[in-house]
This record gives structure tokens, sequence and C-alpha cells, in this order.
């Protein structure tokens, strides 16, 4: 998972003759080059030898040493030579450029156009499956954000257990391994995903292991509404794929080892608020908030 099987990547007949053709031109740049360098050098040499040796001395036309016809005549070569690189076959011409560009804009066109249908389709290019259902996290936290001490909730509110089961009733649960272990037994009428890092991690039959929140939500893909259900570590990573949060805002501050993360309004709207007073089965005065992600 985690798109770490990658296909393997093949060179299509396109991208082979892209390929080609700019070795070809880096081929002609360096013969280029290398005449540039043997004329220079062929130039002295002619010199050296007409004037320094005497080669052909005497042999003049137009009055001139006939070594300087002779680097004129190599020098039209070499610049025939240049205009034939940079001009003539100036990457093939235009209309192959233009060819080119067509096949490039083709193929972007197509990548593009796979993309799309796979956003349609809620592929995530992580590993994330096709998507139907909309992931909630369901918490209860306090005003400063705590949510648990010891491997434990801070209060009893029996409005907010109940809530809990009524919402969670009949879908996939997904939590980290503590909060698993923070319970007696799992809950009743609920398919339990539980995200460990432990290669052997030992559950009691029906529960089901994941060693990573992808694979957790993948599993529940076909649930309409799974849940992540805690704790702290579990809610930061998924609330940057979560779809909406169900919250009980416990309104007091807690002294606590877990909090939730911050709740950004630039990114989640609140469509609902119900304010509880505190009574009996409520030790504190709470709300319940769904917050669902900005479009
Ligand atoms: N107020 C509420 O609504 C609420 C709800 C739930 C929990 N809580 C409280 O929250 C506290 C527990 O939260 P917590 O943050 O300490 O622990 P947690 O999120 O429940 O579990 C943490 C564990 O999950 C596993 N894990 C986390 N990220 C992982 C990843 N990316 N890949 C694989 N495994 C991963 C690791 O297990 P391994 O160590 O086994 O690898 C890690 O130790 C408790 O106090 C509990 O009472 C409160």
């Amino acid at each position: 998972m985690f798109g770490n099987s990658r296909a393997p990547q093949h060179i299509d007949k396109d991208q082979l003759e892209l390929l080609k053709n700019a070795q070809k031109r880096i081929k002609q740049k360096k013969r280029l080059y290398i005449h540039f360098v043997v004329f220079l050098i062929g130039a002295v040499f002619l010199i050296i030898a007409n004037v320094f040796i005497g080669v052909g001395k005497g042999l003049t036309l137009f009055g001139k040493n006939w070594f300087v016809f002779a680097i004129l005549i190599w020098l039209f070569l070499l610049l025939y030579h240049v205009f034939n690189v940079f001009i003539t076959h100036k990457f093939m011409g235009k209309a192959w450029e233009e060819e080119q560009l067509q096949k490039l804009m083709s193929k972007q066109k197509e990548r593009i156009g796979e993309l799309e249908q796979k956003l349609e389709e809620g592929v995530g290019h992580e590993g994330l499956e096709k998507k139907k259902s909309e992931l909630t996290l369901i918490v209860a936290a306090a005003e400063n954000n705590a949510i648990g001490k010891d491997n434990n909730l801070i209060w009893h509110l029996s409005d907010d257990l109940k809530r809990f089961k009524t919402l969670t009733n009949g879908h996939h649960v997904i939590m980290g391994r503590k909060t698993f272990e923070s319970f007696p037994k799992p809950l009743p009428n609920r398919t339990h995903i539980v995200i460990t890092r432990q290669a052997n991690y030992k559950a009691p039959e029906g529960v089901i292991i994941v060693n990573t929140l992808i694979d957790a939500i993948n599993i529940a893909k076909n649930d309409t509404q799974p849940f992540v259900i805690g704790g702290g570590e579990i809610y930061k990573q998924a609330i940057a794929i979560a779809d909406k949060i169900e919250i009980t805002r416990v309104h007091e501050a807690f002294e606590a080892d877990t909090f939730f993360p911050e709740i950004d309004i630039t990114v989640w709207k609140e469509i609902t608020n119900e304010f509880h007073e505190k009574d009996a089965n409520n030790e504190y005065d709470f709300s319940f908030i769904t917050y669902v992600r900005n479009q």
C-alpha cells in the first residue's frame, strides 16, 4: 500500500524518438566543436609549415602566401559547418519541432484526462482506493482540546456515550492501538480496525489489525460512514483526509496528556451546534457540534 508497488515505467515510441533526436543533436554539436579545434591547430600548423619550415616557399597568389588561402578555404568550410548545425539542422527544422510539440501536448492532455478521471473516482495518489464513504472523526474534546490522560478519558458524560453508540452502531471504527487497549473489550456491533506499527500484534477474533491509516480506510471503503474514534495520534493524521467531524465540546479545560488537533475554521464549516447543560448524568456543560469539510 501507500503507493510502494509502482508499475514499471516504459519508454514509448514517441519518447524514444525524442531521446534519439536529442542524442543526435548533441553529436552534431560535438562534431562541430572538434572541427573548430582541429581548424585552429591546423591553421597554426599551416603557418608554421610555410613560414618556418619553408614548405611551398615562394608559392603565392595575388602576392599572398598559399597558407592564407588554405586557411580561408578551411574557414569557409567551418562556417558552412556552423551554418548547417545551427541553421539548416536546427533541431531537424521548424516542422519537426512543431510536430514534437504537438505530440508532447497530446500526451499531456491524455495524462490530465486520466488524472481527472481518477479524481472523479476518488482514487488518491497515495494508495486510497475508490471512495464511496464519508470518513468521520468522532471525539469528545475539552475547550483546550484535551481528550485523555493516562490512556483514559477524563470525564463521564452519559449523553456523549449514548451519542457515540448511536452514531457508530453498525459501522467500522478505526482506532490507534492505545485507544483499543483502553477498552475493557471490543464494542458490540461495530467492526474494529486497529492501527499499529507492530508486525505481530495479537487481538481478539474479529478485530482487524492494520499497519497504516490508509489500509484502515481502504478496508472500510464499502461502509457509507466509517468512524475514526481516536486517539490523539490517529486524529492528528486522519483530520487531513476526513470528511466530517462529530465533536462533543466539553465546556471546561483539563490537564491532559492527549489532545485533539485544532479545528481550522478555514477548512471546516460548522453545520450543527446543540448545547446541553450539565445534569445528574453529565458532569459538565457540553455541545454536540458537527463540522464538514469546506468544498
Ligand atoms: N476523548 C475522546 O473522544 C477520545 C477518543 C479516543 C481516545 N481518547 C484518549 O486518547 C488517548 C490515546 O491516544 P494516543 O494518541 O495516546 O494513542 P492512539 O492514537 O490511540 O494510538 C497510538 C498508537 O497507534 C499506532 N499508530 C499511530 N500512528 C500510526 C501509523 N501512522 N502507522 C501505524 N501505527 C500507528 C501506534 O501503535 P503501536 O505503538 O502499537 O505501533 C501508536 O502507538 C487515551 O487517553 C484515550 O482515552 C480520547
